[in-house]
């Protein structure tokens, strides 16, 4: 099979160094790809959003599958698009993917099939926002309704913080207009967070190997918030009744509800989730891999993914055999000085060949005239160490991280601590 995988970042490199071990694939393209994954894979200079560009070569190419890994070709409908030229693809559609696109239809939907998240109301003007805002006590939590970066939610401690960020949302439109247009006030959560990824084709749900991510910048949680700086699975200190409890009460019934409401959700869909007092709540629906976790995950599965893929595809996702590793597996996120803020781009990289026993999945580098692979995005690199539990890959994962540099590279040296502390 031919395969195009559409994508730029650390997730994508993980999925095409995971398709790239398919005996079935004889030919893999990613658009547009990094400088890592253009060791594994043909890179095409077309961007996530050029739908007929991406069709065009899709068609020329004779591809097989097209995987849609981001979340803003889903949310526009890149899916959609790519069958209605009769070319298959991998993801959810626009109807579903909606469920990460709109907090506020998550919320609804959630609330609708009661399914355990946050406490609620959601405003579509700025007014009677800032009335019902007033009428709550700190701390609180503001979401932007649409697509954000990963930026559109502040856990205000403050009541002066939760409306600055509300004027931000809906006056200022700093996320846009439409992203800006509705938000979502939500009560404030306690518990440790836990990212429960699965493989859904409609009505059957097969939860992939659980993991966590680290958002702020800073060792201890400390910091602004960023794409992910770490990640790392299984989680030992989580029980696997609480694993069950997620896919029984949240993941399973999210599945069945978007069946009911005529919008089935095939791809991978992923839960945010918090582990409160008061049982597993939902923090979060994506419509596709995380990235870091799925860093991870992949390197813990045994089964070929395209395998997984096409069982999907075809609706035969619950007789499809889904093998996992017993390893741990722990990912340290090295990133641009100055991120999440402003960062230089375009410093060199050495020491890639000094690696030894782990896996490097490139997230922001390019390759420049002279072959050199430089810095080119805030998250640059993800260090994925394996071992026979988290105190070994964790320690694989570091010793490999200390022998790349770049001028000003910083990661956090906290990755997975919870799990020992
Ligand atoms: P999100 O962009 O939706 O993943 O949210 C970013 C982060 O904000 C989450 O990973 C949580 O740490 C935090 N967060 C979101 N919603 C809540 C909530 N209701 N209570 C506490 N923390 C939250
Ligand atoms: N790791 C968070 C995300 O992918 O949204």
């Amino acid at each position: 099979m031919r395969v195009l995988v559409i994508g730029r970042g650390g997730r994508e490199h993980a999925i095409v160094w995971a398709l790239s071990k398919s005996p079935k694939i004889s030919k893999l393209f990613c658009a547009p790809g990094n400088g890592g994954i253009a060791g594994l894979a043909e890179c095409v200079p077309i961007t996530e959003l050029q739908f007929e560009e991406i069709s065009t070569f899709a068609k020329e190419q004779a591809i097989d599958l097209v995987m849609v890994a981001p979340d803003d070709p889903l949310a526009a409908g890149l899916v959609d698009h790519l069958e209605s030229k009769g070319i298959a693809a991998f993801g959810p559609r626009a109807n579903a993917a909606i469920i990460e696109g709109s907090k506020v239809f998550m919320k609804q939907l959630l609330k609708k099939y009661s399914i355990p998240t946050a406490a609620y109301e959601s405003f579509d003007a700025y007014e009677p926002a800032l009335a019902y805002l007033r009428s709550q006590t700190a701390p609180i939590v503001i979401k932007a309704d649409g697509l954000a970066a990963g930026k559109g939610v502040t856990v205000a401690q403050t009541m002066e913080e939760a409306e600055a960020a509300l004027k931000d949302i809906m006056v200022g439109q700093v996320f846009g207009k439409s992203a800006g247009a509705s938000v979502v006030i939500e009560e404030f959560l306690t518990g440790q967070e836990m990212s429960l990824l699965a493989f859904v084709d409609g009505s059957t749900v097969r939860l992939m190997v659980p993991s966590q991510d680290h958002k702020p910048i800073f060792d201890n949680d400390k910091g602004p918030n960023t794409g992910g700086m770490g990640t790392y699975s299984p989680l030992p200190h989580i029980p696997e009744s609480i694993v069950q409890e997620a896919l029984v009460n949240i993941v399973q019934p999210t599945a069945d509800a978007m069946v009911a409401e005529g919008r089935p959700f095939k791809g991978v869909l992923y839960a945010g989730l918090i582990l409160t007092p008061n049982g597993v709540k939902t923090i979060e629906f994506n419509a596709r891999f995380g990235d870091p976790e799925t860093q991870v995950i992949l390197p813990r599965l045994k089964t070929d993914l395209l395998d997984i893929f096409l069982a999907i595809n075809n609706g035969t996702l619950a007789e499809q055999p889904i093998e996992w590793s017993e390893q741990a597996a722990v990912c340290v996120i090295v990133a641009s000085p100055g991120y999440p803020g402003p960062y230089p781009k375009g410093l060199p990289i050495t020491g890639l060949d000094q690696v030894q026993d782990s896996l490097v999945f490139h997230a922001g580098t390019a390759v420049d005239e002279n072959g050199q692979i430089v810095t080119n995005g805030g998250r640059v690199l993800g260090i994925t160490g394996l071992g026979k539990d988290i105190v070994e890959a964790r320690q694989k994962a570091y010793a490999d991280a200390d022998r790349i540099h770049f001028e000003g590279k910083h990661y956090r040296t906290d990755i997975a601590m919870k799990a020992l502390r």
